[in-house]
């Protein structure tokens, strides 16, 4: 008989943040449509987590496929050092013109872990330029993370994903999200900073923990303080899932560099931005080649992402994204607001579209260290994970034991309010 996808999957196919020992048959999805993904069995599910919070305004809209057919027939590849193209000088220009004006420059990658490779290099090189080689230690936050690759792994949260790797993690300093907590770490290490990079307003792998627009303005001026660099990861928080087109906005701070991912194409094409200020790229300029930026991937500037991402600004311009989640975060907490009175639920919160409930660990036994990470390994996010997986109709996927919705922008009323009662389902089936 002929082997089914998931035994051919199995077979051939290693599967990011899987424990393949453990964790059942991958779903074998067959097309998407809207905030719809079609199963190989007819089944459908409702991507509630946006495909790993990437997917914007919806799957396969007709005028993305198009922007991404007329530029593979005109344009399919083009390294982007000694080249340029149409869409990768437009999409820096459309994109400059959304961000903190300080920022002037876009050097293009194509995930969100090598944007923040490229802000973390590119900060620390520019204090090498100015004669500061010994600033090699950045500031993150508790429960950080900001990617899988080695240096974004040392200003990630150690636990429970890179505790293993830390003989090759360069030096980082974790703070909490509060100006004394930040202060405090700044005057010890005075002179030895390089920069503070945080993910504004919501750390999602740490399980969507929130922390106030204040917090924001209060790092930006401390960082000013110090003369250090500010960079906000906006690779989740980017193009309106907050509310704003970026969570910086909520503060009208500017970062000195910006990481983008995820939503820079509408949520379809790997492709990523790094923006940075004058002030950095004007450190690199020099009449030694060797002072140059080294730094680029083969498909750095893909024309085909930069085609979509410009079809995606056009639809976040006309339909006001931002305000859309915005609308669709309200109407799911709405919708969860009956668990609060469940023993065993700690908390619903939200920041835009992105709407979260917390279980509280204690009715599983587990603990909590204290920065909202003892619960990701915690049996009750097992659990979780096995009652989202058997819902019949919408994609869920608990970070632990916190359940959360960050769906594209087309879902309806009706479908935040499947979202919201599916959570609510899994939740109390949880509890039992
Ligand atoms: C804030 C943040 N930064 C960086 C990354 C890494 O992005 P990528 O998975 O595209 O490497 C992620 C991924 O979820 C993220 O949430």
């Amino acid at each position: 008989m002929k082997p089914t996808l998931p035994e051919r999957d199995r077979e051939v196919c290693w599967h990011p943040y899987t424990q393949h020992a453990l964790d059942t048959e991958p779903l074998p999805v067959v097309g998407a449509s809207g905030a719809w993904l079609e199963l190989a069995d007819g089944s459908k599910r409702l991507d509630a987590i946006a495909s790993w919070w990437a997917n914007l305004h919806g799957h396969g809209r007709p005028e993305f496929v198009e922007a991404m057919r007329r530029q593979a027939e005109q344009l399919d590849h083009i390294m982007f050092a000694g080249f340029t193209h149409e869409a990768g000088v437009e999409l820096a220009e459309k994109v400059l013109e959304i961000a903190p004006e300080p920022l002037t420059k876009v050097f293009y990658s194509d995930n969100g872990s090598t944007a923040v490779e490229v802000a973390l290099k590119a900060a620390y090189q520019t204090w090498v330029r100015r004669g500061e080689p010994s600033r090699t230690i950045f500031l993150a936050l508790n429960g950080a993370y900001h990617g899988d690759t080695f240096g974004a792994m040392a200003v990630g949260e150690p636990e429970p994903f890179f505790a293993e790797f830390s003989p090759f993690l360069f030096h980082v300093v974790h703070v909490d999200p509060t100006a004394e907590s930040l202060q405090e770490a700044l005057a010890d290490l005075d002179g030895r900073v390089a920069g503070f990079i945080l993910e504004p307003l919501v750390q999602g792998a740490a399980g969507m923990c929130m922390h106030d627009i204040e917090f924001l303005k209060d790092a930006r001026r401390i960082c000013d303080d110090y003369g250090i660099f500010l960079i906000a990861d906006e690779v989740m928080t980017g193009f309106g899932r907050t509310g704003k087109i970026f969570a910086c906005d909520h503060a009208d701070i500017s970062p000195d560099l910006m990481c983008l991912a995820k939503g820079l194409t509408g949520g379809i094409f790997p492709l990523s931005a790094t923006l940075v200020s004058e002030e950095i790229y004007q450190a690199f300029l020099d009449d030694e080649r060797a002072k140059a930026f080294f730094h680029g991937h083969t498909f750095s500037g893909h024309p085909i992402g930069c085609a979509v991402g410009l079809a995606s600004l056009k639809v976040l311009k006309e339909e006001d994204t931002p305000a859309k989640l915005d609308h669709i975060g309200k109407r799911i907490e709405q919708g969860l607001q009956t668990a609060l009175a469940w023993d065993g639920v700690k908390e619903v919160r939200r920041c835009g579209g992105i709407v979260a409930l917390e279980l509280d660990l204690s009715c599983d036994g587990g603990s909590d260290d204290g920065n909202g990470k003892g619960g990701y390994l915690a049996p009750v996010g097992e659990r979780l994970r096995k009652a989202c997986r058997e819902h019949p109709q919408v994609l869920l996927r608990p970070l632990g034991h916190i359940m959360y919705a960050m769906p594209p922008s087309c879902v309806t009323d009706e479908e935040c309010d499947l979202i919201a009662a599916a959570i609510l389902s899994v939740v109390q089936s949880t509890l039992q």
